[in-house]
């Protein structure tokens, strides 16, 4: 069986991943082919940023964060542009101090950056 019809195999990854237990999904665009939104540079340090820090929430506080860097999301102004799940809310403008604000928000319930925020 080719890995293209593998479920049985996608899911023990997905597993594996801990996509099905991930309290918050994050987006962030990275395309740094592109850098529309924001420099190369800006979506690398956001990035890095993004996933130390899902490192760290997961290793000191047992909370588990997907963090998944995207190709162009077509909104291409105010980067690094992120979306946040389930929530749904997509901001803009998620450098370091940002990403903070957010994970602050959708974790313990604060207000989130609204001048940050770009939809819904
Ligand atoms: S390059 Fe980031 S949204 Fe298009």
């Amino acid at each position: 069986m080719g890995k293209r019809n593998d479920s049985d195999g996608a899911q023990k990854r997905a597993d594996k991943l801990g996509l099905g237990q991930a309290q918050l999904t994050i987006v962030l665009c990275g395309d740094e082919k592109k850098a529309k939104c924001a420099s190369a540079a800006e979506m690398h340090r956001s990035w890095k940023h993004l996933r130390k820090r899902a490192k760290q929430l997961r290793k000191e506080q047992g909370i588990r964060i997907t963090t998944i860097r995207s190709q162009c999301i077509d909104v291409c102004r105010f980067g690094p542009v992120a979306g946040v799940f389930p929530s749904g809310c997509w901001y803009g403008g998620c450098d370091e101090e940002t990403l903070e604000r957010i994970l602050e928000a959708h974790l313990q319930g604060t207000p989130p950056p609204e001048q940050n925020q770009i939809a819904p």
